[in-house]
């Protein structure tokens, strides 16, 4: 087992369907109020260089659930590769630390803080992926759809993190997954030839949203702007538009196909109201699923 979690690319199935397991198993006992303590006296420093809501607060609760104890690092705290570096940061965390979730801009800084971490760490969202997040989402689809033969996923919109890990999954279990981005907002290219020498999956990308949607059974969708792109905001509205996921897209894919957002969602622009409050939509499992799995990463981190 790898010693960090940085990328699914990292995981083999096995491993990856070991950690849902334990997902479920841990989502069952803490649905019964069950203990399970499986941390207790560890600790979990959390650096954020970007805002969040559900990955601070799923990660903090699940080490709470476990026991533990989890601190964290607003963007103003650490300021990570700016105020000291990278490595630093790595070394001294990991002398007051059992593990160390970090969300930064650059992948690089990610792969570095692993690398000088003599802990463990975990990716919380970087400009490149967001992996915890995707084993979130396919434990999610499993759970509703009671198991992932035959699955076509449709992601729609920016070529950005979320579809990079959704990639990089598609590298480990089978499915169809479609990825239908405006021309010039494509997916990572190395991240998509490696998925497809893989051989896994078929993986398509195309940049029709009705076509990509057809018999989908899942459609998924992410802002137009991530975080640190705010000021393309309003020039990405223009080209994504035609991409929005309504009611009308919809009504191109399977009348049973599942909704799924990462959220935050910017109601109005990738998604609208009638679509994700509406009855296909599952994006609040998913968000609670978000603590469910990652307290299974943490304990399978730190058991190994
Ligand atoms: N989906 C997700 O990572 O949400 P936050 O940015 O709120 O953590
Ligand atoms: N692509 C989004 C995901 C947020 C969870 C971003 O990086 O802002």
């Amino acid at each position: 087992m790898h010693k960090d979690f940085i990328s699914i690319a990292d995981y083999t199935k096995e491993e990856i369907e070991a950690i849902f397991d334990l997902s479920a198993e841990l989502k069952e006992k803490t649905k019964r109020g069950e203990a399970h303590h499986l941390c207790k006296g560890k600790s979990m420093s959390m650096i954020f260089a970007k805002p969040s809501a559900r990955t601070r607060v799923s990660f903090e609760t699940g080490m709470y659930q476990l026991g533990g104890y989890a601190l964290y690092l607003s963007p103003n705290d650490i300021g990570i590769g700016k105020r000291e570096a990278v490595k630093d940061i790595a070394r001294v965390l990991s002398r007051y630390n059992d593990i160390i979730m970090a969300r930064l801009f650059e992948h690089k800084h990610m792969e570095e803080l692993a690398e000088y971490a003599t802990v463990p760490v975990i990716n919380g969202l970087t400009d490149y992926n967001h992996p915890c997040q995707i084993m979130a989402d396919i434990f999610t689809v499993r759970e509703h759809r009671g198991h992932l033969d035959n699955l076509k996923i449709t992601y729609i919109g920016d070529g950005n993190n979320v579809a990079n890990s959704w990639i990089n999954l598609a590298a480990k279990l089978p499915m169809h997954l479609v990825i239908c981005s405006p021309s010039g907002y494509e997916p990572h290219a190395g991240t998509l030839a490696a998925a497809r020498q893989a051989g896994i999956s078929t993986i398509e990308v195309i940049s029709d949203p009705k076509a990509a949607v057809k018999e989908a059974d899942v459609v998924y969708t992410d802002v137009w702007a991530s975080m640190g792109q705010e000021a393309e905001a309003a020039q990405r509205r223009k080209i994504f538009m035609p991409y929005q996921v309504n009611s009308d897209l919809m009504s191109h894919a399977r009348r049973d196909a599942y909704v799924m957002h990462c959220l935050p969602a910017h109601r109005g622009d990738e998604i609208t109201d009638e679509v994700i409050d509406g009855a296909q939509s599952i994006v609040f499992d998913e968000a609670e699923n978000r603590m469910h799995v990652q307290k299974a990463i943490i304990v399978t981190l730190l058991n190994k």
